[in-house]
Formats: structure tokens, sequence, C-alpha cells
């Protein structure tokens, strides 16, 4: 019997062909409507099958904490990774051609918004849904080329990696779609909804947002900014023409060399280290100046440079043994990557703070 693992390794000869679009952007940027309406396009035009995963439709909604300027909360981080467990089971299916199974370890409500999202867009169908539902791969998913949309923030670079390593991982097409609208407009819309965020949440994300950086990023080169502006909100020819070179290129599948790792661990230890130190230095100290003049209290002040610190030196020294203890969302010697996941932490160390103040 073929694995999955063979399937994922001839991808690029694999019929029908698969790919993954991060879609990204601030909250109200009007990612949804235009991942619809994209997909919609796409089924006419090319004649593919498309899915969106709209992160918003699927998860439990985002509270931000009291203080109203936490973006995402660790358990949202569990729950998106959760979701990419879903979503490779689903994968699994596709390339192996089997039926899909529920992962043993899921958060039932999450499984199933997964499952009703997908079966709403004729994806997938269950059948006897009465006893231990089975989960059938709909003819449309497996019969034409198949792209899947997944929307949302994806504001950190290391939250689109992890999408971006899904793909590598069954040699999918891979590209991405940067929303930019106008803070002011995205303030404007949110505030028009029915359960705003905190105008907060949505200013501290348009500080923090990495927007996709091919140039600095060979992992991103198949991206695309798209300018969004109230009324124009029309996918243009140069995103299926970044889908289809997606399509037709899928990410290589990187053979598992434990040599290659040692290689790489090691020129990290030499190259990267340093930089790493000089960078989170910096961090640290820019985070320490922003405490102070935000007027935390001196003795917080003191306590956080010490937990900061701290967590620096975590860091290195993970970063020193090939990050063995996975500080960062995935195992990387990447600096970029080690940096966000740094900033992630910090931010979480920095809230604890800002709320205790309140
Ligand atoms: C199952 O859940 C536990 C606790 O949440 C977690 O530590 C573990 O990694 C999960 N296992 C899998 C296979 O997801
Ligand atoms: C958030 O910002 C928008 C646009 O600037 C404004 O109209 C709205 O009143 C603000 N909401 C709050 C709660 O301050």
């Amino acid at each position: 019997m073929k694995t999955v693992a063979d399937s994922g390794a001839t991808g690029s000869n694999r019929w029908p062909k698969l790919g993954l679009c991060v879609l990204c952007g601030l909250p109200a940027a009007g990612k949804s409507t235009f991942a619809r309406a994209l997909a919609l396009r796409l089924r006419r035009e090319q004649g593919w099958a498309t899915g969106v995963l709209s992160y918003d439709d699927v998860l439990p909604p985002a509270f931000p904490d009291s203080a109203g300027t936490q973006p995402r909360s660790s358990q949202w981080k569990m729950f998106r990774q959760e979701l990419l467990k879903h979503l490779e089971c689903f994968l699994m299916a596709l390339i192996s051609g089997a039926q899909m199974s529920a992962p043993p370890n899921k958060t039932e409500a999450v499984w199933e918004d997964f499952i009703t999202c997908f079966k709403k867009q004729d994806l997938i169908f269950a059948t006897a849904p009465e006893a231990q539902p089975c989960h059938f791969l709909a003819k449309p998913a497996v019969s034409r080329p198949l792209f899947l949309v997944l929307d949302d923030n994806f504001y950190y670079q290391s939250m689109r990696y992890e999408v971006y390593q899904l793909a590598r991982k069954y040699s999918l097409g891979f590209c991405q779609l940067f929303l930019d609208c106008p803070l002011e407009t995205c303030l404007q819309r949110n505030s028009e909804r029915l359960q705003p965020l905190p105008n907060e949440t949505i200013l501290l994300m348009e500080r923090k947002m990495e927007k996709p950086n091919p140039e600095k990023n060979a992992w991103e080169h198949n991206s695309l900014v798209i300018q969004s502006s109230a009324c124009s909100l029309e996918a243009s020819p140069e995103v299926t023409d970044l889908m289809l070179t997606a399509l037709e290129n899928p990410i290589k599948c990187v053979e598992d060399n434990t040599e290659q790792k040692e290689t790489d661990r090691i020129t990290c230890s030499t190259n990267i280290l340093h930089k790493a130190d000089e960078t989170l230095r910096r961090t640290v100290s820019q985070t320490m100046k922003e405490a102070k003049d935000r007027q935390m209290p001196l003795n917080d002040l003191k306590r956080l440079a010490e937990e900061l610190n701290k967590l620096k030196a975590d860091f290195l020294e993970d970063l020193r043994q090939g990050n063995r203890k996975h500080l960062c969302v995935q195992p990387t010697t990447d600096l970029p990557d080690v940096i966000s996941s740094f900033c992630e932490k910090r931010d979480a160390i920095v809230q604890m703070y800002i709320s205790q103040q309140h």
C-alpha cells in the first residue's frame, strides 16, 4: 500500500493538484469577503475546486483579555495549531484516497466546526452521522485542482510559516495574499460590526504586523499585496497567475536528513547566534524603554527586565542546542522565526504586567 509520505514525495506528478493560500491582513480588512469572491471566481473561471477556511468561523471567538490589548491568547494559538492538524487530516485523506478520520486528540467544537465548514463547501460528506461518523471526500475535491484559502490575520510570519511547513510536508502549492487596508478603514468597519474588537487590539496588531517579505524570506516568494480600499475588492489577474504558479510548482519535500541537520546546527551556532544575541538584546531594551514610557512602577520594571533577560537567555541557549526545547512554534534556526517567537512570548509577559496595572 502506498503511504501518505510516498504520495507526498511524488507530489509534483500527483493529480489532482493541491494548493494552500494564506490570506492575511488586519481584522476588518475585508479578508472573508475577498476570500469568498476569490473562491467563486476560481471555481468559475479555472474550474478548480476551492475551499475557504475562515478561522473566525471555525475557532471560538478570541476574546481579548481584560486590558483589551492582547490580540490572541496562547489558547488561541493552540486552537490555530489544532486547526492545522485537522486540515492535515483532510489533506492526508485526499492524498491517500482514504476516508477522513478524526484525530484522537481534539477539541470537539473545533473539529465539528471544521467539518461543518468543509461540508458546506461540498468538500466532504458524511454517512451514518448518528453512528461513528465517517467523513468522505466529495467528488469535486478529488477530481480537479483544489485550492484552499486560509483566512486569518496571520500577523506574525511564524504563523504563516506553520502553513508553509504543512504545504512542504505534502508537496503542495503555496502562496500568500496580504490584504492591505488603511488602518482607519479597518477601525471604521470593525466598529460597525456586531461584535467589534477593541480598537486597541487592531492598533496593536497593526504595529506587530509582519507583512510577507519575499525579498528576505525565500519561502515567502509566492506572495502578493492586494490594495483593499472600500470600493475595490475585485480580484486581479495577478492573483490567478500567482495561484497557477503555486499549483504548477509545488514545494519540494525536504528529506529528513540528520546529517544535514547537524551541519545546520553547527553553522547556526557560529553565525546566527551572534546575530540573535544582538537582536534580542535590542528587542529587550526597546521593550524596557516602552515600559518606562508607560510609567510602569519601578518594582515591576525591575522584575520585567529580569524576566525578559531570562527569556532571552533561554532562547539563546535553545538556539545553541539546535532548538531542541522548541521555544519557537516549530524547531527552527531561522533567525526571523526565532525573533518573532521571542516577541510573542515577550508580549505575553509584558501583557501580564500591564493587566496588573489596571
Ligand atoms: C493531546 O493532548 C495533549 C494535551 O492537550 C497534548 O499534550 C498532546 O500533545 C496531544 N497529542 C496529540 C497527538 O495531539
Ligand atoms: C474605534 O475607531 C473608530 C474609527 O476611528 C471610531 O469610529 C470608533 O468610535 C472607535 N471605537 C471606540 C470604542 O473607541
